[in-house]
Parts: structure tokens; C-alpha cells; sequence
């Protein structure tokens, strides 16, 4: 059967999931924007990061897949997939980036990623910026996780990577 890996990382956390992911299976992580024809594999394993509500390529990535493929999908957020309120908010943005029998098909992991404020590019620190400004002025049972964890968070160099959370992972693959 062949496998790969695709990874959409701006700020690195989800390479570094997609490369230990690869370093313990076996299969090649590949970057999104490299892969050349995504319909050769019989399994794709999507791993992409949430910015802004939507997972980064997973849509396009998709679009290129033929029927028949496997697709893992695994998304690295700043919110704790523990919480299963969490889990289902992440699972209704990807429902939203792919056909509906893919997505039931679909095994869909998710793990937590790292935010440097500082570091950030200039429209996303806007972004984020705006985020918490919005978020400061609502009363706290109005806020979502995502506006909960920037409030908390904002400003600062948060690492919440953990590669030992690809165990469970690591079977599907
Ligand atoms: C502009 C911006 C928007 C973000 N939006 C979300 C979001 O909607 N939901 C979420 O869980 N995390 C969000 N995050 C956090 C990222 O998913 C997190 O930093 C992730 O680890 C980034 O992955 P990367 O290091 O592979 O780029 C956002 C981060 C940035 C910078």
C-alpha cells in the first residue's frame, strides 16, 4: 500500500508532528505545496494547521484526491483536543472543507500546537490582536475556546506540542 504524509505548517509545529509522525512510520512527510500528484497514494494523512477557522490546504489537498483514496486527517490547533466541546467545533470546520462521504470516511485526529506572538507575521499579529480585542470586551460565557485561549495566551510564546500524542495516531498510518 502506499502512503504519504502532507503537512500545511506556517509557524513549524505541525512539521514538527508530520516529521517525528514520519520518523516513527516509516512514510514520507511531504510539504502540501510540494506534493506532485496527491492521487498516486492509496493513503493520504493530512496534518494541517487551524488559522483563522479553516485547516490550512486540507480543501485544496482534497480536491486532488481521487475516489478510493484512504485520508487521515489529523489538525493541530491552539485549543486542547481533550475537551470534547472543543473536538466537535474543530470537526465542524473540517466538515465544512470536505465532501460529506469523505469526511465520514475519514479517521480525524487532533493534536495542540505552539503560538509566538512576538513572531508572528504582520497580518496575523493584526489578526490576533483584533481577536483579543474583541474577545476582552465580551462577558466570559460568551466566549469560545479559540477566544478563551487567545485572552489567556496573547502576547506570549506558548510550546503545547506534544509528539507523544502521535501514539494513538500511529496505527491508522
Ligand atoms: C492568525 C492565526 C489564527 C489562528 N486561528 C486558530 C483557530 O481558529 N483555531 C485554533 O485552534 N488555533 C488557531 N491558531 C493557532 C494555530 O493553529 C497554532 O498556532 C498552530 O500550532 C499553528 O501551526 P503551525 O505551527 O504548524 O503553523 C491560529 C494562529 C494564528 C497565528
Amino acid at each position: 500500500m502506499s502512503k504519504i504524509i502532507v503537512y500545511a505548517s506556517r509557524y513549524g509545529s505541525t512539521r514538527r508532528y508530520a516529521d517525528k509522525l514520519s520518523e516513527l512510520t516509516g512514510v514520507e512527510a511531504v510539504d502540501y505545496s510540494k506534493v506532485k500528484d496527491i492521487s498516486a497514494y492509496d493513503k493520504v494523512v493530512y496534518m494541517g494547521s487551524i488559522l483563522a477557522g479553516t485547516v490550512t490546504g486540507l480543501k485544496k489537498t482534497v480536491s486532488k484526491m481521487k475516489v478510493g483514496q484512504e485520508l487521515v486527517i489529523v489538525s493541530v490547533g491552539m485549543i486542547d483536543p481533550k475537551d470534547p466541546e472543543n473536538v466537535s467545533g474543530i470537526r465542524s470546520i473540517i466538515r465544512q472543507q470536505i465532501p460529506a462521504e469523505l469526511y465520514d470516511e475519514s479517521r480525524i485526529f487532533h493534536l495542540q500546537g505552539c503560538i509566538d506572538y512576538p513572531n508572528l507575521k504582520l497580518s496575523h499579529r493584526m489578526l490576533m490582536s483584533m481577536m483579543r480585542s474583541m474577545a476582552s470586551k465580551k462577558p466570559e460565557i460568551e466566549l469560545d475556546a479559540v477566544s478563551r485561549t487567545v485572552l489567556a495566551t496573547y502576547g506570549q510564546r506558548i510550546d503545547y506540542v506534544d509528539l507523544s500524542a502521535l501514539d494513538v495516531i500511529v496505527p491508522f498510518v
